[in-house]
This record gives structure tokens, sequence and C-alpha cells, in this order.
């Protein structure tokens, strides 16, 4: 072969290349522009505005996986069916899921139930992430079954599977403020809603601190641990703090955990820069319980705390989230409350830390998801009559209707349920 006619192959070789090259990008290109397309923009869905969809819509789980060692917190991928792109949601807000999980006997038909779980990633277009710990009977009555919702996620829903899902929701969100560096504090499952918080932070605000505390018995409970300890590498604005109370043998300071014990104002003080902190806490009530009172005597404005926690879903279940007690006066009364679609009357004695449990203990089925005045699932037609509240509830109560997780009596009622 002559010189000239090598260089021209080569030179053929080259222009294919190149045009190969230059087909792969055009068509990546054209694929982005067409599902930019396809989706349509999203409306940013804030706390109090307008869902971001009405209703229930579908999402299929497009992936499954573990966090943690111990194989108790499961991640959810979720994409909407319908391929509409997703909403700008608040990063700490939740979803409420419709599940259908097995009856009581094997013979019983499926048990329609409310769930909320917070979305545990930072906002996309293309797809939701919550993460879920099973729940298991409580230690002093393994008798009673494992916690419904949890148990049927883990155990039953597969990839492939379509949830119902309400939009996101609820008002424990990530608030910037350039004078106040935010402080989240997690415990156990807690971390969820902060995780979103964070990652949104470090992706929008890279360039500003942030500090996570995060409290756990053991390292094993440690949910996306190379994940926290990669951008605790990549950010030197982010400070991570495990604070391990119980840890296992062989687990070693510095290297599993920073801190030995439970998070308290002593650590905070001692590891805060000084300056204006905004602190979000989402974990146990115990957490919650010891660091909330804590933070306030400690001077923190109340408007510098915010924090949520996971209250039960089952009726019968200990409360997490210590109901508000009734105005004063008014829990004492007694009250007539009909239920107008039950046909039930029964008189409200103050027995009952709310409404919805009232309703329960008499029978009259009502949905609910949260039991903390958040998710909207108790919402109920309030059709003669006064409720009150001894705080104002996360959910935007529609006219006419009353939350009955969080609300008591302030009059005789006529409820729609
Ligand atoms: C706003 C919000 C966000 C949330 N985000 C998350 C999240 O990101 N991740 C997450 O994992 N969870 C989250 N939760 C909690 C979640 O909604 C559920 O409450 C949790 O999964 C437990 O539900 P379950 O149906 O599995 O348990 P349930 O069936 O409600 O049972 C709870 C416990 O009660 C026990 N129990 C059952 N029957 C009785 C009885 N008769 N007497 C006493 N105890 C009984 C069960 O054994 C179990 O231990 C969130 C909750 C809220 C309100
Ligand atoms: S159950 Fe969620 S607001 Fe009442």
């Amino acid at each position: 072969m002559t010189a000239p006619l090598l260089l021209a192959w080569i030179c053929t070789a080259f222009a294919l290349e190149l045009a190969v090259g230059v087909t792969v990008v055009l068509v990546r290109r054209a694929r982005r522009i067409a599902l930019a397309a396809v989706l349509r923009p999203a409306v940013p869905s804030a706390a109090g505005a307008v869902p971001a969809w009405p209703g229930w819509r579908e999402f299929r789980v497009v992936q499954r996986e573990f966090e943690d060692a111990a194989q108790t917190q499961c991640s959810f991928h979720l994409v909407p069916v319908d391929g509409v792109a997703l909403s700008e949601f608040k990063p700490g807000q939740y979803l409420t899921f419709a599940l259908d999980v097995a009856g009581s006997t094997e013979q019983a038909p499926p048990r329609p139930i409310t769930r909320c779980y917070s979305l545990s990633d930072r906002p996309h277009p293309l797809h939701h992430r919550i993460t879920v710990k099973r729940v298991g009977a409580p230690p002093l009555a393994q008798s009673l079954p494992p916690g419904l919702a949890s148990t049927h996620l883990h155990d039953k829903v597969h990839e492939g599977d379509v949830l119902r899902v309400r939009a996101p929701a609820g008002r424990f969100v990530i608030e910037p403020d350039d004078q106040a560096t935010p402080v989240l504090i997690a415990g156990g499952i807690g971390i969820t809603p902060l995780l979103a918080m964070l990652n949104w932070w470090l992706a929008e605000r890279p360039g500003r601190p942030i500090h996570l505390y995060y409290g756990l018995r053991h390292s094993r409970e440690q949910a996306f641990r190379s994940w926290l300890e990669q951008q605790a590498a990549a950010h030197p604005h982010f400070h991570l703090t495990i604070a391990c109370s119980r840890p296992d043998p062989g687990e070693e300071p510095g290297r599993d955990f920073q801190h030995l014990g439970h998070i308290d104002v002593e650590l905070l003080r001692r590891t805060l820069p000084a300056g204006r902190h905004r602190f979000y806490l989402c974990g146990p009530p115990a957490m919650l319980g010891s660091v909330l009172p804590a933070l306030r005597s400690w001077g923190v404005a109340p408007d510098d705390i915010c924090h949520e926690a996971f209250g039960p879903a089952s009726g019968d279940a200990p409360a997490a989230v210590t109901p508000s007690p009734a105005a004063p006066g008014a829990a004492a009364m007694t009250f007539e409350v009909r239920f107008a679609r039950s046909g039930r009357t029964v008189t409200w004695d103050a027995r009952d830390a709310s409404l919805l449990a009232f309703a329960e203990r008499h029978a009259v089925v009502v949905d609910s998801g949260c039991r903390a005045g958040s998710c909207g699932s108790c919402e109920t037609r309030l059709i003669a009559g006064q409720v009150d509240y001894a705080e104002r509830p996360d959910h935007e109560i529609a006219p006419g209707h009353c939350l009955l997780c969080v609300g008591t009596p302030r009059s005789a009622l006529v409820l729609d349920a």
C-alpha cells in the first residue's frame, strides 16, 4: 500500500469515528430534549401551598436497596407511572401512602392503611426516594403483631410494584437563612428528612457550613454510612458527628463514631462554633423530649428550633408524639359527638387524647396516617360544632372540616364519619 493511500485510509477512519461520536452526542441530546418535552414543567410544592397533585397518584418501585448493615432500613425509588415530571418539593417533606396490607387471618380481605414516609433525597424531576425502617413488635410486648406498613413494604413490595401516593406535604422543611447555620440532629430513622435537607444543601449551598449529629445505638444501625462519609470527605463545610450510645464490641471511636453517648446540649456546646444556628431535629420521643427543652434552656430562640416526630400509626400503638391537650377546661367537659355516617352518637368525656382515638374506641372507621396533624388523612367534614387544637396543625385544614387526630371537642359535634 502506498503512503498516500495509507494516509487516505487513516483520514477516513478518523472521519468515521468523529461522525459516530457526533451522532451519539446528538442522539443523547435529542433524547434529553424529547424527555424534557414529555415532562410537563413542575410547579414547586410548598407547605401550605396547593399540593403538587390532587389525591392519589401511582408510582412504580424501580429500585430497592438496604441502607444499613443490619438490613432494617430499605430505600424505595419511585417513578410516577404517568411519566409527568415531579414538582420541586421542599427538603424535609413527606409522602403519604395508601397500602393494602394482609388481613389479620389468611381468609380476611386485605386491609387499607395510610402511612407517611419522608422523602430521603433532594428533589429530582424523575424520581422520589423514601427509606423505611422495619418496625417489630415492642420489646416488652413481643406477642403483638409487627408494624403493618413497614413489614408490608419490606416483605411484599418489590421492584415493578405500583404504590398509591399523595403529594409531598409537611412544614418541617429547611429554610435557608444567611445569618444562621443549619444544625441537623437525627435519631435513628429520623435521619430521612434531614438527609433530604443535607443533600439539597450540599448541592445548592456547597460553600456554606452545615452540621449533622446522627444518634444511634451502634454503628450497624447507621444508614447511608458510606455516602455520609464520602460527603464529609468531599465537603469541608459539612461537619458530621456520629453519636453511639451502646456501640458493639469492636466499634472504635474515631472510626465508627465520634461521640460515645446520646446527643445532648453539652456535645453541641463543645463542638459547634460560636454564632447563630438553626436546629432541625427528627428522632424518637426520648431524644426530642430531652434535646428540645435543653436547647430552649440554652437560650436558642424558638424560631430557630424545628422538629418532627414520626408518630405511631396503629390506633392502639402507644403515642410517640404526646397528643396535645385540649384547651383548658374543654377536655374536662363532656360533649355529645354524633358520627352522622356511622349513625352513632357517643359522649366525649376527655378519656381519649383525640377525636381519632375516640372514634376508633367506638368502632367508627376513620382514615389516618401520621396521627400528628401533618398528613390530612383524618380530615373530616365538621357538620356542626367546634374543634380545638392545642397547637396549629401542620396540615392546612379545608374550610368546614377538622382534623380528628389532633382535635378535641370544644362543643357538641356532628361529624361526617
Ligand atoms: C411525617 C412522618 C414521616 C415519617 N417518615 C418516616 C420515614 O422516613 N421512615 C420510616 O421508617 N418511618 C417514617 N414514619 C413513620 C411511619 O409513618 C410509620 O409510622 C412506621 O413505619 C410504623 O408504621 P407500621 O404500620 O409499620 O407500624 P404500626 O402498625 O403502626 O405499629 C407500630 C408499633 O405498634 C405496635 N403495635 C401493634 N399493635 C399494637 C397494640 N395493639 N398495642 C400496642 N402496640 C401495638 C407494633 O408492633 C409496632 O411496634 C414517618 C411518620 C410521619 C408521621
Ligand atoms: S392522621 Fe395525619 S393529619 Fe390526622
